[in-house]
């Protein structure tokens, strides 16, 4: 990770200091690495040193960066890893370029890794802006909102974890049923994780988040707890009402938090999580049993156990 880190550092630097300081910014607010660290830990069931492995890690990282710089800018956020956002400090041109730059970088370090990774993470790029996309559309006629939800957040979120996992697997020299497990493993832990994200919005204060809660629920965005609670035997009917429309100030949004954290929503998406990290969890069982792997599993039970 140590490598990682020096990699990514190295990689914002541009000659052009704002974009540099731009760039830097939230890489230095800190944030949980956790793409990388899948990167390295799917690297180690063959062998993990090569350079190439710390590349991939330092791009998905990078590339992940730079959806968030994206993702403020249209979820109007202005908290990120416990910083202020990029569009919050400067302003949405600046944190729509700084992100582009970002990407422009980690493109640059994806062409050392050949055709074949530049390919893969040009589809997982699509992927990503699809389910974004999917998002911002939100459902059209007839469509389950579940079903729409989860394939959001698998294509979304989902799609840049699994390519963590082959990235890692593959530059390590491992390939066949075992890449193609890690890569599946990252598809699952990635889906779980937005899951977990979306119960952190509702559940947890921003001084452990190093985000603002209620963020989705102020731009609109119907989140797996959120969807539960309106369905079923115990519908918080004034919680309908408040989610039917938009929410505009700070006492009504906590007012609608309050509610979801009582609601069977949060405690129904808790189980859908805990579906996703089982699925995850049968997986590994593909895999030798090593170190590797404990950690892999480890990796699965802090997804759940950080919305606690
Ligand atoms: C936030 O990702 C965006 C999601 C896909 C949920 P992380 O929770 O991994 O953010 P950082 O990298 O730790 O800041
Ligand atoms: C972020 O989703 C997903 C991507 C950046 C692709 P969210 O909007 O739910 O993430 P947070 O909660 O702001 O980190
Ligand atoms: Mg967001
Ligand atoms: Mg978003």
């Amino acid at each position: 990770m140590a490598r990682v880190e020096a990699l990514l550092h190295n990689s914002v630097h541009s000659d052009f200091d704002f974009v540099t300081r731009a760039s830097l910014h939230l890489v230095d607010a800190g944030g949980k690495r956790f793409r990388p660290l899948f990167t390295l830990l799917a690297a180690h069931f063959g062998k993990p040193d090569s350079e190439d492995v710390i590349k991939s890690a330092a791009i998905v990282e990078l590339v992940h960066l730079a959806t968030l710089y994206h993702d403020d800018v249209m979820d109007e956020a202005t908290m990120r890893r416990g910083a202020s956002s990029a569009n919050a400090r400067w302003d949405n041109s600046v944190a729509i370029l700084a992100g582009d730059f970002l990407f422009a970088r980690a493109s640059q370090l994806v062409a050392d890794l050949g055709a074949d990774a530049v390919r893969l993470m040009a589809r997982t790029f699509e992927a990503l802006v699809t389910g974004q996309m999917r998002e911002t559309v939100g459902i059209e006629g007839g469509e389950d909102n579940v079903e729409h939800y989860l394939e959001v957040i698998s294509e979304k979120t989902g799609s840049l974890i699994a390519t963590a996992g082959r990235f890692g697997a593959s530059f390590a020299g491992v390939e066949g049923k075992r890449m193609h497990a890690l890569e599946r493993i990252g598809q699952l832990l990635g889906t779980a994780f937005q899951i977990s994200d979306d119960i952190i919005d509702i559940a947890s204060p921003s001084a452990e988040s190093g985000k603002t809660p209620g963020t989705d629920l102020r731009e609109g965005v119907p989140t797996l707890p959120m969807l539960y609670a309106l369905t079923g035997d115990n519908v918080d009917p004034r919680l309908r009402e408040m989610l039917s429309g938009p929410l505009s100030g700070a006492d009504e949004i906590e007012e609608a938090l309050r509610r979801l954290r009582d609601s069977d929503g949060l405690l129904r998406a808790r189980r859908k999580l805990d579906e996703y990290a089982e699925d995850a969890r049968s997986q590994l069982d593909s895999l030798p049993d090593c170190p590797a792997r404990d950690s892999l599993s480890a990796l699965v039970d802090y997804v759940v156990a950080r919305t606690y």
